[in-house]
């Protein structure tokens, strides 16, 4: 079993807590760019590769700042999303808007800043043309339907999905937004979540690439772009092996090669629009260990809730827990780690072998870096915590402020209650 290794000590995170009070996410900056770049380096062979970071998965100017330093665009999926792009400078096609059931508004935005038109649905075509007009380049996502199977068994289940449209659809959609304008075209698909396989990406491409063939020859559409989305997962657990991206990026080169270029497709730029795996391990949750319950179970009560990393609640996910300054510790003590809010759910961990914790303890939340605060909510009355970065100097700094009462108060107008 190999060692999940906090990118803080304890000496660290006590320092730390002493300007910002646990608890925080914080990021590693050193290791989120490093990450990109073997990212990058593993779809070099295509000239027109580009990763759309997920914007979803941590919205925060700052991380989007580092990953646009690193040649990353956004996939953005909402108003807000967008906006945040356009402040940061990533504009025009450094941006894919993937959105799905779009409100009105949204696509007049996205085309005002020039991004990538992703249309979840072929009624989207209508609602597009009359909100805005149809762009010269518009993108399709894609639903093969059934059960998706890799090696090691079926992967999940896009005929369950609400996303993306049936291949006669695409068929009929690529034909509409021809007659309508439209002069190149996109194809998109995410079809599983959180993939820990080398064969996940490779196999999606294989079945768009092939799809893209089809397309040309059905409809004498010019497929110029073909984007895997997201979905390349990381191991939470530490049992579990971490996917090799430079495997990763070969096994998609190899598809292109046997099923594009042949049709005399090789100018296919291919994209991506991770989340999860540009930042999920380069985020931890820092939290304290503030009460002890003893009852049927053993119970160590933290300052952090399910408001602030929802993934435990929600799925029943795994996330790895470290307790500072005790690294090297038997683990010999069985915890549930509970937060605050009044839901039996809210638990980080159940039955898990710790060290023995004391008040006062720090614990390391791991792999918190993607879905984790962008989840976070206000149920209990909970605030939101600070967001922090480690930089590559090693200094720290705040790259979001934690919500204060009067946040959580901003939308209610009191003065009818005690302004009189
Ligand atoms: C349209 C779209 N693209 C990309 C992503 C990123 O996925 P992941 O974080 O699994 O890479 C998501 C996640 O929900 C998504 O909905």
């Amino acid at each position: 079993m190999s060692e999940k290794i906090p990118f803080v000590t304890k000496e660290l995170v006590e320092e730390i807590a002493k300007t910002y009070p646990t608890p925080f996410h914080i990021y590693d900056e050193r290791a989120i760019r490093e990450n990109a770049r073997r990212l990058k380096a593993a779809f070099a062979w295509n000239a027109g590769y580009k990763e759309f970071f997920a914007v979803k998965a941590t919205p925060n100017p700052y991380i989007l700042q580092i990953l646009k330093e690193e040649g990353c665009g956004t996939d953005c999926s909402s108003m807000t999303e967008l906006m945040m792009s356009e402040a940061v400078g990533i504009t025009g096609e450094d941006i894919m808007f993937s959105s799905n059931d779009t409100p009105e508004g949204e696509f007049t935005k996205a085309s005002q800043l020039g991004a990538y038109i992703n249309l979840d649905d072929y009624t989207m075509i209508d609602f597009l043309k009359e909100e805005c007009g149809i762009p010269e380049t518009v993108f399709c996502r894609y639903n093969p339907g059934g059960v998706y199977e890799v090696s090691n068994g079926i992967m999940d289940n896009p005929g369950d999905s609400k996303y993306g449209m049936t291949k006669e659809q695409m068929v009929d959609a690529y034909r509409r937004l021809q007659k309508l304008g439209a002069k190149k075209f996109g194809i998109h698909s995410f079809l599983v979540s959180n993939t820990v396989t080398n064969d996940y990406y490779p196999m999606l491409a294989r079945t768009l690439f092939e799809l893209a063939v089809e397309l040309k020859e059905r409809t004498g559409a010019h497929i110029a772009y073909i984007n895997l989305s997201g979905g390349i997962g990381i191991p939470y657990r530490p049992d579990q092996q971490e996917n090799d991206i430079a495997l990763i990026g070969e096994g998609v080169r190899k598809a292109f090669e046997e099923i594009l270029v042949p049709a005399g497709m090789g100018d296919v730029a291919v994209f991506t629009e991770l989340g999860r795996f540009m930042l999920a391990p380069y985020g931890h949750l820092v939290t304290r260990a503030i009460h002890e319950k003893h009852t049927y179970k053993e119970y160590i009560g933290v300052d952090a809730c399910a408001a602030n990393l929802m993934r435990p609640a929600m799925y029943g996910a795994y996330h790895h827990i470290t307790v500072l300054g005790k690294e090297n510790a038997p683990c010999d003590h069985k915890y549930d780690v509970a937060g605050a809010l009044c839901e039996n759910n809210d638990k980080f961990a159940i039955d898990r072998m710790l060290p023995e914790i004391e008040r006062g303890d720090y614990l390391v939340i791991h792999d918190t870096g993607a879905h984790g605060f962008a989840m976070g909510y206000n149920y209990n009355g909970k605030l939101r915590s600070a967001e922090l970065l480690l930089c590559e100097d090693g200094s720290v700094k705040q790259i979001r402020r934690a919500e204060t009462p009067e946040d959580y108060f901003a939308t209610f107008d009191f003065s009818g209650f005690f302004g009189r």
